[in-house]
Parts: structure tokens; C-alpha cells; sequence
């Protein structure tokens, strides 16, 4: 069994700790550090720690991939990385933590020509030969189809292969015209996407079902410290989290995705799907970088979380 993430636009992530960072001045720092990201990259990274085989894709600028190779060959994940001209793009992160606040700065990525996406369908049919799921993360970089997620999907199902879906905007639109296996969404993304407002549990679990009536199989709806919903074509439920110390929330959502997986995989019913996704989170937010404790850990954090079973939306008729 073994996993892919394709990651289109990844990023270095530059943190600087600068306490009492203040604008248009000048700030001394304490510490700065450089890690490999990328939603796709951070998914495979849990599912790697996690102890599965895995396996990574998309867009690297050729002038400064050194620092995913050296995280892929740590964490023995397999590279079919794209490289392009360039430099992947760097995000600045400054962290002021007597004030507890954080600046980010976001570039908006290196433009991948027609001939580099050729070369991802390319590794992405070769994937699909070796790979049975595939998580596909994070936003588009500038210049590439909005239909790129949809043309991944489609190629994918081609070959039986089952998907996770974690993007937003237009790519989350299209991506899910073409109906991934699983759609996680955080509560931001949904809203948009359904384009009203969702404020209370009903509207949630209506707009879930509205993508399971399209033939997607289960809906993971994130609403950071208040848990996630849970949604397939039997049931609906509320996997809340227990109050934990949290040291950056930053990839919550990538270590939900994998938790999904992991549990797909396993093949769990929804519930304890839910722990075990909900556990990755917990994983993931209370420790640095993008790594998971031991599975005795995150077996723990699975039994704090709390489930409640959802009545709300009938079901649609089922033949
Ligand atoms: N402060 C928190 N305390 C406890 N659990 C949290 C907290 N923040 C997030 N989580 C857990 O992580 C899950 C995913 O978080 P969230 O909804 O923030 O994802 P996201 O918005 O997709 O994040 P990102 O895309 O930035 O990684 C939540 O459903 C919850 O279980
Ligand atoms: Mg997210």
C-alpha cells in the first residue's frame, strides 16, 4: 500500500523569531530557520512518519530543491518531483512570540510551462500504476489550469485509484466536478464553494451532502479548535478534540488529510476514522515541523476525542 501527494505549488517556509516585531523599523531576530513545505509535502511527511510507504509529486524550482531532498531522503519518501528553472518560491514567516503573533508573507510561486505539466501527468500515470490513494493539496501555482485537480482526477479514476481532494476557490470548484473519493474542506473553503453563508451544524451537514449526492464518498468539513465534521452517505458526525497545548497550528488541515487516509486505508468506519483523523491534527499541533508522535501517542489523543452522532439532514432515499 502506498501513498502519493501531488503539491503544485510548494513552498520554503523561512520562520524568523523576532520578539516585539514591530513594522517600518529596525527588529533584531533570535532564530530563523528554513523547512521543506507544501500541503502535499507536510500530508506526506505524517503518512511517512506514520510508518507508510509514500511517495510525492508536483512543481520544485531546480536552484534551491536541495532542502525537500534532504526531507524526502530523511524521511525515505519517494521524489517524482517536476523540476523547473528557478527557485521554489520562499515564505517569510515572523513570529513574535512575546506577543504572540505571527506575520506571513506569501509569494505567489513559479509558473510551471505547458511542457512541466505535461512531465506531472506524466509522473502522475506513472504513479498510478504503484500508488492506490493520492492526496492533492494546496493551491494552484500562477498560470495553471483551474481544471488541473479535475484533469488529475479524471486520470486517476481511469486507473481505479482513490483520491483525497484539500484545495480552495476556483481548483476546489472544478476539482470537485470531477468527483475525488474524499473532499476535505475547511468550513472557509465550503462556505465558498456553496457560496452562502454556513452558521450552524444543519447548514454544514446540507452542504456535505450536497457533494456526497455528486457521488463524492465522504466529506470532512475542518473548523480548526472546534473540530470537524464528518460526513458519508449513512452518517454524520462531530469529532470534537480535546483541549491540547498547541504549538503551531500550521498544517492541522494536511495532518487531518493524512489521519483520512491512514484511516481509509485501514479501512475504519466513520467514527473511528474521525479519531484517528482528529488524532493526526493533535499530532501534528502539538509538536514543531510537520511530524507525528508514536502511534501509542496518537492512540491516546484518538480515545480524547469526543464524538456525537448528527440526526439532522435526511437522508436522501437510497434505491
Ligand atoms: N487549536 C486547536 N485545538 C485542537 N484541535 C485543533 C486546533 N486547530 C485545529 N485542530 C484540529 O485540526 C483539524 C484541522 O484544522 P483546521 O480546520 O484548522 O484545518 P485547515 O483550515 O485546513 O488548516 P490548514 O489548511 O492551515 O492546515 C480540526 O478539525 C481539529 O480537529
Ligand atoms: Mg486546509
Amino acid at each position: 500500500m502506498k501513498i502519493a501527494t501531488v503539491t503544485l505549488n510548494p513552498a520554503i517556509d523561512q520562520t524568523v523569531r523576532a520578539d516585539g516585531f514591530r513594522t517600518n523599523t529596525v527588529n533584531r531576530g533570535q532564530a530563523m530557520q528554513f523547512d521543506a513545505g507544501g500541503k502535499g509535502v507536510n500530508v506526506a511527511s505524517f503518512l511517512a512518519d506514520y510508518g507508510y510507504a509514500t511517495a510525492v509529486t508536483g512543481f520544485l524550482g531546480q536552484e534551491n530543491a536541495q532542502i525537500f531532498e534532504q526531507l524526502f531522503a530523511h524521511k525515505r519518501i519517494e521524489d517524482h518531483f517536476v523540476r523547473m528553472p528557478g527557485n521554489t518560491r520562499i515564505g517569510v514567516k515572523i513570529v513574535d512570540e512575546a506577543n504572540q503573533q505571527t506575520t506571513d508573507i506569501n509569494m505567489p510561486g513559479l509558473q510551471p510551462s505547458p511542457e512541466a505539466i505535461s512531465a506531472l501527468l506524466e509522473a502522475i500515470e506513472q504513479l498510478a500504476a504503484s500508488c492506490d490513494w493520492f492526496a492533492l493539496s494546496g493551491n494552484l501555482p500562477p498560470g495553471a489550469p483551474t481544471t488541473i485537480y479535475a484533469t488529475i482526477i479524471t486520470q486517476l479514476k481511469k486507473h481505479g485509484r482513490r483520491m483525497a481532494l484539500d484545495t480552495s476557490g476556483e481548483a476546489l470548484g472544478e476539482g470537485v466536478q470531477a468527483i475525488p473519493t474524499i473532499a476535505k474542506p475547511n468550513i472557509d473553503e465550503l462556505q465558498q464553494l456553496v457560496g452562502h453563508a454556513l452558521d450552524n451544524e444543519t447548514a454544514i451537514e446540507q452542504a456535505a451532502r450536497q457533494l456526497l449526492d455528486s457521488g463524492i464518498q465522504l466529506v470532512v468539513v475542518s473548523m480548526g479548535e472546534r473540530g470537524a465534521m464528518f460526513v458519508d452517505p449513512d452518517t454524520s458526525l462531530i469529532a470534537t478534540p480535546p483541549t491540547v497545548n498547541v504549538k503551531s497550528t500550521v498544517g492541522a488541515g494536511d495532518a487531518m488529510v493524512a489521519g483520512v487516509i491512514a484511516g481509509q486505508i485501514q479501512s475504519l468506519n466513520l467514527a473511528d476514522g474521525a479519531r484517528l483523523a482528529t488524532a493526526f491534527s493533535l499530532g501534528a499541533i502539538t509538536r514543531a515541523g510537520h511530524n507525528l508522535p508514536t502511534s501509542e501517542t496518537l492512540q491516546a489523543y484518538a480515545q480524547q476525542v469526543s464524538i456525537r452522532t448528527l440526526t439532522g439532514v435526511p437522508r436522501s432515499a437510497s434505491p
